[in-house]
């Protein structure tokens, strides 16, 4: 809708609902009006629209049908969660574990960690390493605080995200170990299969292998699968972690965030959070859209095909690697890390961005463009860009364009 003039008894105003309301009105201007945005996922949140949202949506409509607490009811609950139960086992989980893990949802990634954690009997010791995400910082400072654990977060400085794989294990690994050999009692270890900020892959079962050759069985970890599930699809070692912890709202693209907790053993009965969807229903009232959205897109993850997925983001971003390679580099690109689909990047000596990061920040979201500023580096900013399913080559040339245009 193009600005009209509307008289009021004092002035002439300009009447921009695009304005006035911004993204509440999109969907009601013409489509050519409507300002695309080019989403690579500052949040990484999977989006509220499209054929899985809409799936989602006839099958809360299936829903409304029953009365609550109706014996038809609880059948079609039940028989949502088997479903995405099942897909999500043979889907992540190799061959070799699958018969013998748990797998348990609840409400958010962070809850999962949460109860990972309260798991651990007299835990004395949170450990979090150099990649994780500041919200799990904020569960383990507040749980530690409430069952009286010190949490300890491990930093690496930029220079170290520079180093060879093995040097930057070989550095992490050393200050776990401090941390644990000054523990007083039983500690949990969280590490990231994949790091949130780069997207780069941790080496977990090289990790894990080398800290249970020298700790004893009082070393819990747990790993966080946020930005793994979905997206990197190697197959992950359950069976040396304390549990396995994963997103279903990233890269499994359900429109209803949700944790799922995948123990490699049995959970006993008393371990059993009142809110999660366990062997049986949950103490608490259960949030069925979670349900309906999350088998929605396991159904199109099958149908599509994981790899099919992930082909679709790795040709965008290796699309993005080239057309920028002059200016930009990738972190962690050139000492043969293992990539995702997502990056960070940061300008190549001899480039700079035009604007310091607020600037540039204020002139990303200027021009719709959605990707996560980094301050890791002290000297410039690093941007973590995505590739979800929702983007394709235009838009990624369009923000290679508004990129170029930031720098000089
Ligand atoms: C690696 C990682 N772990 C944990 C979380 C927290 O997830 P949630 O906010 O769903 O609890 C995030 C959120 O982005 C994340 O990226």
């Amino acid at each position: 809708m193009t600005s009209e003039k509307l008289i009021s008894p004092y002035r002439e105003v300009d009447y921009s609902p695009k304005a006035w309301f911004g993204g509440i009105t999109a969907e009601m201007l013409p489509v050519k009006e409507q300002k695309k945005s080019l989403d690579f996922w500052k949040l990484a949140v999977a989006p509220q629209q499209g054929e899985i949202a809409n799936s989602a949506n006839k099958l809360m409509r299936k829903y409304a049908q029953y009365v609550p607490g109706s014996d038809e009811c609880s059948s079609f609950l039940i028989s949502l969660v088997m479903e995405c139960r099942e897909r999500i086992r043979n889907t992540l989980i190799s061959s070799a574990y699958r018969d013998h893990c748990d797998i348990e949802f609840v409400p958010s990634m962070c809850r999962g960690l949460e109860v990972a954690l309260c798991r651990i009997k007299g835990l004395s010791r949170i450990i979090l390493s150099p990649f994780e995400h500041p919200s799990v910082l904020s569960l383990a400072r507040w749980l530690g605080n409430i069952i009286n654990a010190d949490v300890c977060q491990l930093h690496f400085e930029a220079k170290d995200y520079h180093l060879s794989p093995i040097d930057q294990e070989t550095k992490m690994i050393k200050m776990i170990q401090d941390e644990v050999d000054s523990s007083c009692g039983p500690t949990a270890l969280i590490l990231s299969v994949v790091n949130y900020s780069t997207g780069l892959v941790n080496r977990t079962t090289e990790i894990m292998n080398h800290l249970q050759k020298v700790n004893d069985s009082t070393l819990h970890i747990i790993l966080d699968g946020a930005h793994a599930a979905g997206n990197y699809i190697s197959s992950v070692d359950i069976d040396k972690c304390w549990a396995y912890v994963i997103s279903v709202h990233k890269w499994l693209l359900s429109p209803e965030p949700c944790g799922v907790i995948i123990t490699p053993r049995p959970v006993k009965e008393d371990e059993i959070p009142y809110d999660a969807w366990s062997h049986s229903f949950p103490a608490t009232t259960t949030n069925v859209r979670v349900f309906t959205s999350l088998a929605s897109s396991l159904r199109a993850i099958d149908r599509v095909g994981l790899e099919n997925w992930r082909a679709h983001s790795i040709r965008l971003r290796d699309y993005f690697i080239r057309r920028m390679h002059s200016r930009l580099s990738v972190i962690g690109s050139n000492n043969g890390t293992e990539m995702t689909s997502f990056i960070a990047v940061r300008p190549k000596s001899g480039h700079f961005w035009k604007w310091p990061i607020k600037d540039l920040s204020k002139y990303l979201e200027e021009q719709s463009v959605y990707i996560l500023m980094l301050s890791i580096d002290q000297d410039t900013p690093w941007l973590r860009i995505a590739f979800p399913y929702t983007q394709n080559i235009e838009q990624v040339n369009e923000l290679c364009n508004i990129l170029d245009y930031a720098m000089e």
